[in-house]
């Protein structure tokens, strides 16, 4: 008699406990179907390496507090961006619609002709463009299994309106429209003290 895969997950779960999570391992395609049903807005975030700026594509950035103000961004340890974090400051690039191609490139696909222009920021370069842009100094870090959970005191932010944000849902791409009816585009901005 067939299953349903919720049942079949929480039966792992139950046999053998939270302490073993290696059993969890051969429902690995379970877990990553799940964890691809929670849609996610897509940033780049920026830091300094050497005189050059590195990027890496993340959606595993969420808001931490807002005072102080905090967010934490979750990087695998075999990133070349998980040594440049440590201890030093980024910014999170929330990306728009139309900057698939900039997640493609900063996510280990290099893209041809693809026109990257970082503008200056008080602490590291930002992505011309973005919907929003959150500078951070570094706050703390978690080692968690294979990631470290890099949290940063936002800084300096700003934020553009009437243009679409960039989402991930199931593994694609997908654009999130502005819910406004002008699609005026404006911008705001904060600056640290
Ligand atoms: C949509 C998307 C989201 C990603 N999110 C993360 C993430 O949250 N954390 C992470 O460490 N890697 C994430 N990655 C993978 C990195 O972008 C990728 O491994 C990148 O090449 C690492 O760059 P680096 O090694 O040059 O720093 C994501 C990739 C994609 C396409």
């Amino acid at each position: 008699m067939g299953s349903s895969p919720i049942a079949a997950l929480s039966r792992v779960v139950t046999r053998h406990g939270p302490g073993r999570v290696r059993s969890l391992r051969k429902d690995e395609t379970m877990v990553r179907n799940c964890f691809a049903k929670f849609a996610t807005g897509v940033v780049v975030v920026s830091m300094r390496d050497s005189n050059k700026i590195h990027g890496i594509t993340v959606n595993c950035f969420t808001t931490v507090s807002l005072n102080p103000p905090l967010v934490l961004v979750s990087i695998d340890r075999q990133a070349r961006a998980h040594g440049l974090l440590a201890g030093q400051s980024f910014t999170i690039n929330v990306l728009t619609g139309d900057q698939a191609q900039l997640a493609v490139h900063f996510s280990g696909h290099p893209q041809d002709n693809l026109a990257i222009v970082w503008l200056p920021g008080y602490f590291v370069p930002r992505l011309a463009g973005a919907l929003a842009h959150l500078e951070c100094q570094p706050w703390d870090a978690y080692d968690v299994a294979d990631h470290t959970l890099y949290v940063g005191l936002v800084s300096a932010c700003a934020y553009r309106s009437g243009a679409s944000a960039l989402g991930f849902f199931e593994s694609r791409y997908v654009q999130i429209a502005e819910d406004n009816e002008g699609g005026r585009s404006n911008e705001r901005c904060c600056d640290s003290d």
